[in-house]
């Protein structure tokens, strides 16, 4: 079934008319950048976003909205993203799409619904823009996965690369520590990044990449890269919202912290639950009278 419904602002709680306005589009995205070696005149701004509302509340301020995997962490408090579903992706999407008006919507292709070939990636690909809306989509993997990206760009699905630490690939590396502290992981990473750049990605996400490192992938290819821990070198930044708006007690050292919403979150629900038990919620404010 086809989750592409528009928002109806007429009954949705999340209810803003929106302005009218034109919504960005890969190649606006890839031409920020004029090339290797060339300096992007304004970072590119992406945020993760996973619901509906979310979407409306950050899409005035990003460029491109990613509805990552993470969503299996943060939304499912699944304990990785390896089992992170197509069905999650698609549902999760379309909310997104329909939550924003004006930034490049992109979806994470989950573990599993790519890697064994180029074609299994199409039709994936092809679902997720289907029942989204979007209007591209990120996978994870350097060389390996550069024949698939080329396959996708061929037949018209815009692709964003993702290298450096790659979470799905999480039993593989042993763990989520920054990559590129010894001298072949450096050499690897700089050879996935060109290969997944020529194959035709119009953007990349590094995450997790000391760094020189981030500063001489950023230099070599000519999309925008984004960064996630990669440090200021990069084309662009983003983060898990959830991690910014200080959802989770613990956050990665990369994470600014520009919230403290799990603190505000608690303060709410403890004042909401003492004001039910001591009868001074709801008052004569939050009653219907009867019309008579
Ligand atoms: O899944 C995700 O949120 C991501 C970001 C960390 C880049 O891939």
């Amino acid at each position: 079934m086809s989750t592409t419904f528009t928002l109806d602002t007429a009954t949705s709680r999340a209810n803003p008319t929106p302005a009218p306005v034109r919504r960005l589009t890969v190649p606006t995205i890839r031409a920020r950048k004029a090339g290797a070696g060339e300096a992007v005149a304004e970072p590119i701004v992406m945020l993760t976003a996973y619901t509906a509302r979310m979407a409306q509340l950050l899409d005035p301020h990003c460029d491109m909205l990613l509805v990552g995997d993470s969503l299996g962490q943060v939304i499912y408090g699944l304990p990785t993203t390896i089992p992170v579903s197509l069905d999650m992706m698609c549902a999760h999407g379309a909310a997104v799409v329909r939550g924003s008006y004006r930034s490049v919507v992109v979806i994470d292709m989950p573990f599993g619904s790519y890697e064994a070939s180029p074609e299994q990636a199409f039709a994936s690909a092809a679902r997720i823009l289907k029942e989204t809306g979007a209007a591209a989509v990120k996978l994870e993997g350097g060389e390996a996965m550069a024949p698939t990206i080329a396959f996708l760009a061929a037949r018209g699905i815009p692709v964003v690369g993702h290298i450096g630490l790659t979470p799905q690939a999480v039993n593989a590396l042993g763990g989520y520590a920054a990559r590129g502290r010894s001298e072949a992981e450096e050499g690897k990473i700089l050879c996935d990044a060109r290969a997944v750049a020529d194959a035709g990605a119009f953007a990349l996400v590094a995450e997790g990449v000391v760094e020189p490192i981030a500063a001489a992938v950023t230099h070599a290819v000519a999309c925008p890269v984004i960064g996630i821990g990669a440090s200021a070198a990069c084309d662009g930044q983003v983060l898990v919202i959830d991690d910014m708006l200080g959802m989770f007690e613990r956050t990665a050292r990369f994470v600014k912290r520009y919230d403290e919403l799990a603190e505000r979150v608690t303060v709410a629900a403890a004042t909401y639950a003492g004001e039910v038990r001591n009868r001074a919620f709801p008052t004569s404010d939050q009653t219907y009278a009867a019309k008579r």
